[in-house]
């Protein structure tokens, strides 16, 4: 698969988001990369639903919607009416994650999950066939700006070879610290698609980053 860039708009500036978002509707990257945060799921509170409508509003791709909220499935409608392409639950906040990927798809979404540092890929094994993404959270979900942890690689490595084994096709998402430095090995390690926030919008030339993350 080739390598798509997924901007997070966690890191735009919001009393900016039209510029923003023309910034990234003009630039090479390939999707638009949304943080819900509920403050229950992760010590933190991004935006809500108003918020995400005006976006779609504006926005000309995709839109790869990641859920950091308990009890996920009470929005899934929602954010099909806001024409989420790709909607992304947390492993650790479904109880019946068989029947929240699902209900996703019967929605007309794709259907990811994510996986905190700390959650290992074998807990996929029984779903892998089912998802469309996998999401590795490469930082403790809830802010922008951390430090990229390293044992990532070796779970995208793990990740890459469940994935061949039960014979099936999925993305696999790299999720926070994502920069030009460490790029390459994702991919070499199997990702195709980079999120990348403060690394784009932190940027003198956000056009600039999005190329140098193709390496
Ligand atoms: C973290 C979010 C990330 C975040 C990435 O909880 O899921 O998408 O915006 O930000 P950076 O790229 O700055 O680590
Ligand atoms: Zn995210």
């Amino acid at each position: 698969m080739s390598l798509l860039i997924a901007p997070s708009l966690l890191a735009a500036d919001f009393a900016n988001l039209e510029r923003e978002i023309t910034l990234i509707n003009k630039s090479d990257a390939d999707w638009f990369h949304i943080d819900v945060m509920d403050g229950v799921f992760v010590p933190n509170i991004s935006f809500g639903m108003p918020v995400i409508k005006a976006i779609q509003k504006h926005a000309t791709k995709p839109l790869d919607v990641h859920l950091m909220i308990v009890d996920p499935d009470r929005y899934v409608s929602t954010f099909a009416s806001f024409g989420a392409t790709i909607l992304t639950v947390h492993y650790e906040a479904c109880t019946h994650l068989n029947r929240s990927i699902d209900n996703i798809k019967s929605k007309g979404m794709k259907a990811g999950v994510a996986l905190n540092p700390h959650t290992p890929v074998h807990l996929l094994e029984d779903c892998i066939k089912d998802l469309d993404l996998v999401c590795l959270m490469s930082v403790n979900p809830g802010f922008g700006g951390q430090k990229f942890i390293e044992n990532t690689y070796e779970k995208i490595k793990a990740l890459k070879a469940l994935i061949t084994a039960k014979n099936t096709t999925c993305h696999i998402e790299i999720d926070g610290g994502v920069t030009d430095v460490n790029a390459s090995e994702l991919v070499a390690c199997g990702a195709d698609v980079l999120v990348a926030g403060s690394y784009v919008f932190s940027a003198p030339d956000p056009h600039e980053s999005i190329r140098k993350l193709r390496g």
